[in-house]
């Protein structure tokens, strides 16, 4: 409204002023064109009555005068006719002539022929010519036009030209308006756009579509720049972090949006059917937790081509858009022999380092050959990240113990890379380490990082002293940094979470619906109480000693027997491996002979499924479940305990977490238990049963509230906005050498 005022005041005021003085113009012109045109007709006229005039004249007759003059008059706008002849004071005229024209005056106007005339009956075209009267003076014959029709046409042209402008500047009052409005809005969105950091983003974006602001981004974008530079510190634990802020972080960085993941898991794998190709997604933490941040970062996230039908899906270089349908970034799938995935995969990385770094009492096993494989798929890896890396220096995030040599091959092939490197799984302490015959190489190649993160401090405190022990490399615990031969590499803390809020929530039913759906599914009674357990088939998970708690529970309760099932979800995993193909048969007797046990009294005991969930279908177990029980032996973080509380928006269920996972350093509201206590698990079992619905809420609301302040945003948010500094700390350090040198 003040907008449309704004522009219509001042325009209605121009088109007034315009108004005011083209009326009077037009005025005067028509008066002008109306005079010239009764000059013309009186001059005809007098021309035309000149000769039978004269005439009448030389007779002396008034009375046929007078009738000439009646007829002469009959013309609407001849409004009268006089004629002086020598010796008379008035004029021989018709009745309307006036009768204060004397013929004196007559005379005195007699050779300057036309005036307008004011008289008793309003304004007159007044024309006097001479007419012949034989020897005598020539005779004066008075024309008088009546005017009133010249007044009332101005009226009127002055009533149209009044409606004419007022018409005119209603309309270009509304077209300014509206071209203003159109305008405006343009401006105001692409404001906007630049406020919420869409333009800054991106010079060029799409949603700065108003081109008068592009070099006003410029601007704002460098006082964005600026302002976050200086409050960074101050604020970062004040951002709410959204995809959008994560975004917004790569934004700023120059070549920011070059961010390339390598992870061996890739997050959308194609395998055929008998209903045709299927897309599937993999039961891990891993892919749970980056799959968000690669939707806000559009970059290329580059994995093994697992699935079957992945070749037939994927171009010839094996890139494809994903989310399927979305395209919100790029995979690459990187294939490999069956050799390499059995030696580097099912080998080295899942039969040596996983036993290693987890200490779960599962020896690991070393053998050369897939140490060889190891080596050559990280260089495989490393060709795809230089293949895919759209600058020189872009911004690589390599997960996990698949790749330990590659962050030293990406450093020695692309120097200026941001290398940040995350290990998903526990770092055991030095002389655990230390068993491995490579552990040298591996150190150096994890040295190649430019950070490297883990889950937990203590994780990070262990790889300090692992290098310490056995490399040649300077160690600073003040700042937590590694130089090797003037290479330095941060480790930090970076505990991993998950999206907030988790997608699948949103396609959730309500908890009633869900507890009815899964129990009718699972055909058990409506009122059974019910435990969940969702893990992939592995021996870290305890998932042995999670039924021994359950087998203890109703040994020490027998009130819930047949009242009481635990569901396990167990993903089939790494099932090439013995030592999974064995604890999947432990798990699988050892629930058959609890449910034995306690056979024939209501709801069995343990129900175990072996078999793959989508994400949906686990979230409507979460919601159906009275507790979720987390046993892991050793767990790098943990995301299952920290979806169960994520899916819980009804602020109900009981988290019962073991010591020896990550995630129990920031949910300590949830009963943490030693999973190889099976008496003090039945304890926590039966407290999570048993707990008053205002305590289930208080606990549930404070680890919500860390979840939504700590989700997986912020954890790659922070890590990337140190990779920021650390590049800033980088340019600055170039610069001030280039200065010295030209100095
Ligand atoms: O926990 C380590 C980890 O790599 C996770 O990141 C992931 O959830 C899981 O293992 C995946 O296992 P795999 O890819 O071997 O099935």
């Amino acid at each position: 409204m003040r907008l449309s005022l704004r522009f219509l005041l001042p325009l209605l005021l121009v088109v007034g002023l315009f108004a005011y003085a083209a009326v009077p113009l037009a005025d005067m012109l028509m008066l002008r064109w109306f005079v010239r045109d009764l000059d013309t007709r009186s001059t005809l006229i007098a021309s035309a009555v000149s000769e039978p005039l004269s005439g009448l004249v030389l007779t002396g007759s008034t009375p046929r005068i007078e009738q000439f003059f009646r007829r002469l008059t009959q013309d609407e706008r001849l409004y009268a006719v006089g004629l002086c002849v020598t010796g008379r004071a008035t004029p021989i005229a018709t009745a309307e002539f006036p009768s204060d024209i004397a013929c004196s005056s007559l005379a005195a106007q007699a050779g300057t022929a036309k005036a307008i005339i004011r008289t008793a009956h309003g304004m007159m075209h007044l024309s006097v010519a001479p007419v012949d009267a034989g020897d005598a003076a020539p005779a004066q014959l008075a024309i008088l036009h009546d005017m009133s029709y010249v007044e009332r046409r101005s009226e009127e042209t002055r009533r149209y030209l009044f409606v004419f402008f007022a018409v005119l500047a209603f309309l270009v009052a509304l077209i300014t308006v509206v071209v203003a409005q159109l305008s405006w809005r343009g401006w105001v969105n692409g404001l906007r756009a630049l406020l919420r950091g869409e333009g800054l983003v991106r010079p060029a974006s799409p949603g700065l579509a108003t081109p008068e602001l592009r070099p006003i981004a410029g601007d704002v974008r460098e006082l964005v720049r600026e302002l976050e530079e200086r409050y960074r510190p101050r604020d970062e634990g004040q951002l709410a972090w959204s995809a959008a802020s994560l975004k917004s972080i790569l934004g700023r960085e120059p070549g920011g949006g070059d961010v390339i993941v390598v992870s061996n898991r890739e997050p959308y794998i194609h395998v055929k059917t008998d209903d045709g190709v299927r897309v599937q997604h993999p039961a891990s933490g891993l892919v749970t937790a980056l799959e968000p941040v690669m939707r806000a970062c559009a970059g290329t996230w580059i994995a093994h081509g697992s699935g079957d039908a992945d070749r037939e899906t994927a171009d010839r270089r094996g890139r494809l858009d994903v989310p399927p349908g979305e395209s919100a970034y790029r995979l690459r799938r990187i294939w490999l022999t069956a050799d390499e995935e059995t030696g580097y995969y099912s080998g080295f990385a899942n039969e040596g380092l996983w036993p290693l770094c987890h200490i779960a009492h599962v020896r690991p096993t070393f053998r050369s050959s897939e140490f060889a494989h190891y080596r050559a798929v990280n260089a495989k890896f490393a060709d795809a990240v230089v293949d895919e890396a759209r600058t020189d220096a872009p911004i690589v995030l390599v997960q996990d113990y698949h790749f330990a040599l590659l962050p030293r091959m990406i450093r020695e092939r692309l120097p200026n890379a941001t290398v940040v490197t995350f290990w998903h799984i526990p770092w055991p302490n030095p002389e655990a380490f230390s068993i491995c015959p490579w552990r040298a190489e591996l150190l150096d190649g994890l040295l190649g990082s430019s950070i490297l993160g883990f889950h937990t401090q203590f994780h990070c405190n262990n790889f300090l002293d692992t290098v310490d022990r056995l490399l040649e490399a300077r160690v600073d615990r003040e700042s937590f940094e590694v130089n090797v031969a003037g290479h330095a590499t941060a480790v930090r803390r970076y505990p991993i979470s998950i999206a907030w809020p988790p997608e699948p929530l949103a396609r959730q039913r309500g908890v009633g619906d869900a507890r009815a759906a899964v129990r009718r599914r699972l055909g058990l009674p409506d009122d059974v109480r019910l435990g969940i357990g969702v893990d992939r088939l592995d021996y870290t998970k305890g998932i042995v000693e999670r039924f021994h708690a359950v087998d203890r529970l109703l040994a020490t309760h027998p009130e819930w027997v047949g009242r009481f099932t635990f569901v396990q979800i167990a993903a089939p995993s790494r099932g090439m491996i013995a030592d999974y193909r064995d604890y999947a048969a432990r798990a699988r007797s050892l629930a058959d002979e609890i449910n034995a046990r306690h056979a024939g009294r209501g709801a069995p005991p343990i129900l175990l499924l072996v078999e793959h969930h989508e994400a949906d279908s686990v979230y409507e177990h979460y919601r159906a479940a009275d507790l979720c029980f987390v046993s892991s032996l050793h767990d790098g973080m943990n995301l299952v305990a920290k979806e169960f509380v994520s899916a819980r928006d009804d602020e109900r269920g009981v988290l019962v977490l073991s010591q020896f996972a990550g995630a129990s350093r920031e949910l300590p509201e949830a009963l943490v238990v030693n999973p190889y206590d099976a008496d003090q698990c039945a304890v926590a079992l039966h407290r999570a049963l048993t707990m008053p619905g205002d305590e289930q809420r208080d606990r549930m609301r404070l680890m919500r509230g860390l979840l939504r302040e700590f989700n997986v945003y912020r954890w790659a948010g922070r890590m990337l906005m140190d990779a920021a500094s650390m590049r800033q700390r980088r340019r600055l350090r170039r610069r001030a050498r280039e200065s010295e040198l030209s100095a």
